[in-house]
């Protein structure tokens, strides 16, 4: 799978995403020979910035950033060349303009191919107005190239402005020029979730309401607002975390099994269960979700912040930091199963699994209770598969213990791709498989509008609104979670 020549034209380029993420990932694809030799990258920006200067600025991000590759002898020098920058102001049809002719520079130097991928790595107010910029430039036209467009998240704010954004969007482009990127898609072991379940014949009888009793997917943090508290005042975890890294999550592991292996065939069975979740009735939003804050705490023994002492939150903000909501999907499979979903910040360790949680046994034979058998997929870190299940514990008595059943990617013994390496090259060759598709993000929507919906009105929300901050940094959230599963079930102890 090689990319034909093309130009990777970044918007937002000396941004935060661009210089920790994609410069890295993209450096790694090109020193791996994985982006051909006729590739070149566009910065454009709102910074006064000459080609020498982005040269620079790109060359320094790689050497400080985590996520780079080990940087082979003379390779920066190499991929320095590569890059070219542009400026202006994005409402404007000048910085379009100016992309164009980095076009016609690049299909010269690429033999006559003007392929094309937009990357929009900026804030989302600027999605429409780049897009629609690009398209009175003719630069969406793929009469002499191909040309694609990547949205990042958040895509829109609510049902209405996802809508209004899709439309938009969608006078320009069509929409199998549309990626929109969620990461956690290109994560290694998400991927691994649907061969997991779709190339062995142990699972898939077993997963359904005859043998699960409910599903677990967490999303934890231990950071806390890492300096974006512009951004996350607007956002808050619905918008940063559920509405897209969980839904897509759950859509994976509720969906059906796909016909094929193919970018329509998955994402027809992902829209298919998103479209079966019962909807949360307005005046009901508080008895499915929990919503909670972060005070100040204690995370490895030092003393934290809470939210609120955040550099640039608002005095009583009442932005959201924890999330749990439980789901029910109206179909056969799902009937009666529920699917609860949690993420936060500020939680005592960084871990993201989704833990299918099956029924007891029907009798119990041995002394002692009946545990529930979970299969668990560790999504990061030490990823990895694990069963865990009863068993005899040496010695004379018939004692049971729950033991567990590990599988370990080091058992491949390679080193796992960054999942915006894997996305963009999957947008590089054209295969949208791992980007939601409209009519996904639509319905992920509509599911979690209604719990915003009730939770933004001003003062504070409606329904039972708690007291903000409701849990301390470094605990697992609000008790309310707590109530949310139980009382028969519970959170794992992650
Ligand atoms: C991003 C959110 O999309 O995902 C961040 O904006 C969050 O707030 C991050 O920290 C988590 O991603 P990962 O890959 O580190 O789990």
């Amino acid at each position: 799978r090689a990319p034909e020549p093309t130009t990777l034209v970044i918007f937002g380029a000396t941004g935060d995403l661009s210089r920790r993420k994609l410069l890295p990932a993209v450096f790694g694809l090109w020193q791996d020979g994985l982006l051909g030799s006729a590739f070149n990258i566009v910065g454009v920006g709102r910074q006064d910035m000459t080609d020498e200067q982005f040269k620079d600025y790109a060359v320094a991000a790689l050497k400080e950033s985590k996520e780079t590759d080990a940087i082979e002898p003379g390779s920066l020098e190499k991929f320095r060349e590569l890059l070219y920058y542009e400026f202006g102001d994005f409402g404007s049809d000048e910085v379009y303009d100016l992309v164009g002719k980095e076009l016609d520079r690049a299909e010269k130097a690429h033999g006559g191919r003007k392929n094309a991928l937009f990357y929009l790595s900026t804030p989302p107010s600027l999605f429409e107005p780049i897009s629609n910029g690009l398209g009175r430039l003719g630069l969406a036209d793929q009469s002499e190239g191909w040309r694609r467009i990547v949205i990042e998240k958040p895509f829109g704010r609510n049902l209405d402005s996802s809508r209004e954004l899709n439309e938009a969007i969608h006078r320009v482009w069509d929409e199998s020029q549309v990626y929109r990127i969620d990461h956690y898609l290109g994560k290694e072991t998400v991927q691994n979730l649907m061969a997991i379940r779709f190339g062995n014949a142990i699972f898939e009888p077993l997963w359904n309401r005859g043998f699960v009793d409910h599903v677990q997917i967490t999303a934890a943090e231990d950071l806390g607002l890492e300096g974006r508290a512009g951004y996350y005042e607007e956002a808050g975890v619905v918008r940063d975390m559920l509405q897209n890294h969980l839904m897509q999550l759950f859509a994976l592991t509720a969906m059906e099994a796909p016909a094929a292996f193919d970018a329509e065939a998955i994402r027809d069975e992902k829209t298919k269960v998103l479209r079966a979740v019962k909807p949360i009735p307005s005046g009901r939003v508080d008895r499915v979700a929990v919503r909670g804050q972060y005070g100040p705490g204690s995370m490895d023994g030092e003393r934290v912040p809470g939210y609120r002492q955040e550099p640039g939150v608002k005095h009583g903000s009442r932005t959201p930091t924890y999330v749990a909501l439980k789901l029910e999907v109206d179909n056969w499979r799902w009937q009666g199963v529920p699917f609860f979903l949690r993420t936060g910040k500020r939680l005592p360790k960084k871990v993201t699994e989704i833990a299918v949680v099956f029924k007891r046994p029907p009798l119990g034979i041995f002394p002692g209770g009946l545990e529930r058998n979970v299969l668990a997929f560790r999504i990061q870190p030490d990823e990895g598969v694990s069963l865990k299940f009863s068993s005899k514990s040496p010695g004379q008595e018939m004692v049971l213990r729950e033991v567990v059943m590990d599988f370990r990617y080091d058992a491949f013994g390679a080193q796992l791709e960054s999942p915006y390496s894997r996305l963009l090259l999957d947008a590089l060759i054209g295969d949208a498989t791992l980007f939601p598709r409209e009519d996904e993000v639509d319905h992920a929507w509509q599911i979690v509008g209604g719990i915003l919906d009730s939770w933004d009105t001003p003062p504070g929300g409606t329904g039972d609104a708690p007291d903000f901050p409701n849990y301390p940094a470094g605990s697992w959230g609000p008790e309310a979670a707590e109530e949310l599963i139980g009382p028969d079930r519970r959170w794992r102890r992650l």
